[in-house]
């Protein structure tokens, strides 16, 4: 029997059923609407709607369907439409007709949205995991491969070496970030929608504080309507879900070039890699591919979304049934996404030699020698133009670094400035060697050493830092 059938006079068409049901979508919240009822009952207890036997009854059924549901031994009835339906006619299957009690002064309104808010709750919780994860791959990463030194870009052109520590560590920035707007968006979730009813607010004097408190919010929704009808909570997971999954598109991006043997920065495991059907000689980075392509899904999600609410009124509306697919599916794929590239960090082969010598490349080093120029006193556009010289220069002598033009060179543009100070240091004793230290990729390293710079002490102080914060040592 329908659970609202008292009014109709026929059944529901067969394709109606079909396309409003949502029980394959929703069974995933089971155990939060069975710890709902749970939490409602007791609070009908309280407020004497319920004797103790029948209070007790209750409990005792919602149980053995919760151990039920663990064990994945129930058979859901698509002719009952949403995970709602189901578990009450269980219930009240199981327990004879004080089951028909339960949902007094309760809606499938405001207790889907409570059910809800439970679901995000714990997968927020589980993506933090998922996160600390990866970050716990990465500062690893940068530990062990502490010295690494990687050709940091801009524009994709060779622009000034970093450590690869460094490197890593911009990442478990982003990554903290996304945990901390997962916990901002938990903190606005946990309120209670549980006592608001179908829209107005439930009809009998329900301690919404004592059952809020028992399912573990912080306090209960201040309006019946919103409580029912908002989904912002979902907006603002999926939203920092997508940023998540954009950040580590982003790290999957790298790493497909980094393997590229044309790089050959690293290797990613064979673990972690797959085949071609046809070519025998292929090893491809399919996770990360994966990680990037589904990036994509999870963003429609959130746009989804937010089309989805746009242009309902208050309060419930059948639309919002289709919160769960995006929400459900964006959550599982970043989970599944976090997994596969802690692995993937955590097994990726570092080459610190092709590194070092791609970090040399494109005279990574002309902003550090400007720099040094600036240090004796010279105008720094008066340094970027003899500095951009002597890169010229090199470049037509078929001279690959700055540190390896010889002294004359230096010598040379210096004299040739229109900057008395610059000419004067052409002559000065110990002065090319100084400048010509400062144009190591150590000297550049060297020379970044400001808070968050890529200074090697500076970014030991950032590692120990994440070390600490995650427990690493
Ligand atoms: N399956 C519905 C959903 O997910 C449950 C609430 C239905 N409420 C209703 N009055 N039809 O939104």
């Amino acid at each position: 029997m329908r659970l609202w059938g008292g009014r109709f006079g026929e059944g529901p068409d067969a394709r109606m059923a079909d396309f409003t049901r949502s029980i394959e979508v929703d069974a995933e919240l089971a155990l939060d609407d069975l710890a709902g009822s749970i939490a409602h009952v007791r609070g009908l207890a309280r407020a004497g709607l319920l004797a103790p036997d029948e209070a007790e009854a209750l409990e005792r059924g919602l149980a053995s369907l919760r151990e039920d549901v663990v064990a994945g031994a129930i058979a859901w009835d698509p002719s009952l439409e949403d995970v709602h339906m189901n578990l009450e006619t269980l219930l009240t299957e199981r327990v004879g007709p004080v089951g028909g009690k339960l949902h007094t002064g309760r809606s499938r309104n405001d207790q889907v949205a409570t059910d809800l808010r439970l679901w995000t709750r714990r997968a927020v919780g589980r993506l933090d995991e998922g996160i600390l994860g990866l970050e716990r791959a990465l500062v690893d990463l940068a530990d062990r491969e502490g010295d690494a030194v990687l050709a940091g870009t801009t524009h994709i052109q060779p622009a000034q070496p970093v450590l690869l520590a460094h490197h890593l560590l911009a990442y478990v920035e982003m990554l903290e970030r996304d945990r901390g707007r997962l916990a901002d968006a938990r903190r606005r979730l946990n309120v209670s929608p549980l006592g608001a009813g179908a829209l107005a607010g439930a009809g009998y004097p329900l301690d919404r504080g004592a059952t809020a408190a028992e399912l573990g919010f912080d306090g209960v929704s201040a309006n019946s309507l919103d409580a029912v009808s908002d989904r912002d909570f979902v907006v603002e997971v999926l939203a920092a879900v997508a940023l998540a999954m954009v950040h580590l598109s982003r790290l999957a991006e790298e790493v497909t070039w980094w393997s590229n043997p044309r790089f050959g920065f690293v290797r990613v495991a064979d673990a972690f890699s797959t085949g071609s059907s046809m070519m025998p000689n292929k090893k491809n980075p399919d996770p990360a591919e994966l990680v990037r392509g589904r990036t994509a899904g999870v963003i429609g999600a959130l746009a989804g979304m937010l089309t989805l609410i746009k242009g309902l009124p208050l309060a419930y509306q059948r639309d919002l049934q289709e919160d769960k697919p995006p929400l459900f599916a964006a959550v599982r794929t970043l989970d599944a996404s976090l997994s596969v590239m802690s692995g993937l960090v955590a097994t990726l082969a570092v080459n610190r030699d092709r590194m070092r010598s791609a970090a040399e490349e494109g005279f990574t080093t002309a902003t550090a020698l400007a720099d040094a120029l600036v240090r004796r006193g010279v105008p720094f556009r008066v340094a970027h133009n003899i500095v951009g010289g002597l890169v010229g220069g090199a470049e037509a002598e078929g001279i690959g670094t700055l540190a390896g033009l010889p002294d004359e060179a230096y010598r040379a543009a210096l004299d040739g400035s229109d900057d008395p100070l610059a000419r004067r240091l052409a002559h000065e004793r110990g002065v090319v060697a100084a400048l010509r230290a400062a144009a190591t990729v150590e000297g550049s390293l060297a020379s970044a050493d400001v808070v968050g710079g890529t200074a090697p002490q500076r970014v030991a102080e950032a590692l120990a830092a994440a070390k600490a914060r995650l427990g690493l040592e």
